[in-house]
């Protein structure tokens, strides 16, 4: 008799999130009530954004209980449903939990029905057709208003929104260089995603100053997915009347306690930045036509997919240490064995 398989908070995460932080539990598969309908978890789309809900302090979604199932977005097939815009065989996409099945409604967070095109693989919905493609998209167009010939820096430019971003701004006709922490990532986005350059940061001691030899003309974009020394740094390298795209501040989501002190900030008068924070869920009128252009550069072979794909629930906190850890490339997410798979 399958059983749901969910993974737990048991300890509040401290720095890089550790796999004894996690347990896993069974319980009976849940019933959908009136206006719900239960969804069989294929995918999970492993986020930097969960971190800031596993230290038990508030964020801008509420912290996860000690034992509470982990929240996170997944894409699932709909199994049975009391809901009558929701039919058994559609594809979600929603804020679920890291658990093989799970009821949704109307309301839940996030949600949205998915008409996968053609073989396109579902994965694709939550890495570049998904989050991270729009999120770029979004980013580069709405908040940096990006124009050919721009100079654009993107950081964690191997991940799954750094590279779709350097990609976008390579096909809207801009220098791009990207900022990475290692050699190999380096290597990849030169070489595989077409950037102009690349800087390791681990081994470049001074960033503004290897931005500055690579572009002497300014910064006018600078996406910025990290936060910490790379935006201070990024800071003494934007044009007059620049923009920062404040998309995410990993450097600091494993230190909340103690987060890095951002001492350039003057640049902002003086160079008359404009520095904007940004959420996606805040765009959603903005993702249609975002999505329109990332299928035909998808099928036309423009923009390179790139996954990292870990197989089994069980693997799940793994798979999480690892994304926050810079371990992975591209797109991390969970391909789910359910039960019925493991028991053919
Ligand atoms: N605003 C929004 O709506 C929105 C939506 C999605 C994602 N985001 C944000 O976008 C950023 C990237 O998310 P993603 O899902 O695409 O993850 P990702 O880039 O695929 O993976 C995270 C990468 O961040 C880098 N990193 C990890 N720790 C770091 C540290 N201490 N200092 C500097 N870099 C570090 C690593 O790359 P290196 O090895 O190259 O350092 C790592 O591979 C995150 O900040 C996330 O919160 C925002």
């Amino acid at each position: 008799m399958p059983q749901n398989r969910q993974v737990t908070l048991i300890k509040h995460v401290i720095g890089n999130p550790k796999i004894e932080d996690f347990a896993m539990i069974e319980t009976p598969i849940p019933e959908p009530g009136p206006g719900q309908f239960l969804v069989r978890n294929l995918y999970f789309s492993l986020e930097p954004a969960i971190r800031g809900w596993l230290d038990g302090k508030a964020n801008y979604f509420p912290p996860i209980p000690l034992g509470g199932v982990v929240r996170g977005p997944s894409v699932g097939r709909v199994l049975k449903s009391n809901n009558p815009d929701h039919q058994p065989g559609d594809i979600v996409f929603a804020l679920n939990h890291w658990e093989d099945y799970s009821i949704l409604d109307s309301d839940t967070i996030l949600l949205q029905k998915l008409q996968p095109k053609g073989d396109t693989p579902i994965s694709y919905y939550i890495g570049p057709l998904g989050g991270s493609g729009t999120t770029a998209y979004v980013g580069l167009h709405e908040i940096g208003h990006i124009q050919p010939g721009q100079t654009v820096v993107i950081s964690a430019a191997a991940g799954a929104t750094g590279g779709m971003a350097g990609q976008i701004a390579k096909l809207r006709g801009c220098k791009v260089i990207g900022i990475v922490g290692s050699d190999d990532k380096a290597k990849l986005i030169t070489e595989e995603l077409g950037f102009d350059h690349a800087i390791n940061y681990n081994k470049t001691p001074g960033i503004a100053a290897a931005v500055n030899a690579l572009a002497p003309e300014g910064v006018d974009i600078y996406y910025d997915n990290v936060g910490g020394p790379t935006l201070n740094e990024m800071l003494l390298t934007m044009k007059v009347q620049g923009r920062i795209v404040c998309c995410g501040m990993i450097a600091d989501y494993n230190r909340t306690d103690n987060p890095n002190p951002i001492t350039n900030l003057w640049e902002v008068v003086a160079r008359q930045l404009t520095m904007q924070g940004f959420l996606l869920h805040y765009y959603q009128d903005k993702v249609p036509a975002a999505l329109d252009q990332l299928e035909k550069w998808i099928a036309e072979g423009k923009i390179k997919v790139m996954e990292h794909i870990t197989y089994g629930i069980a693997n799940t906190p793994a798979a999480y240490s690892e994304l926050m850890s810079g371990k992975t490339i591209g797109k991390a997410l969970v391909a789910l064995d359910t039960p019925e798979d493991t028991a053919k």
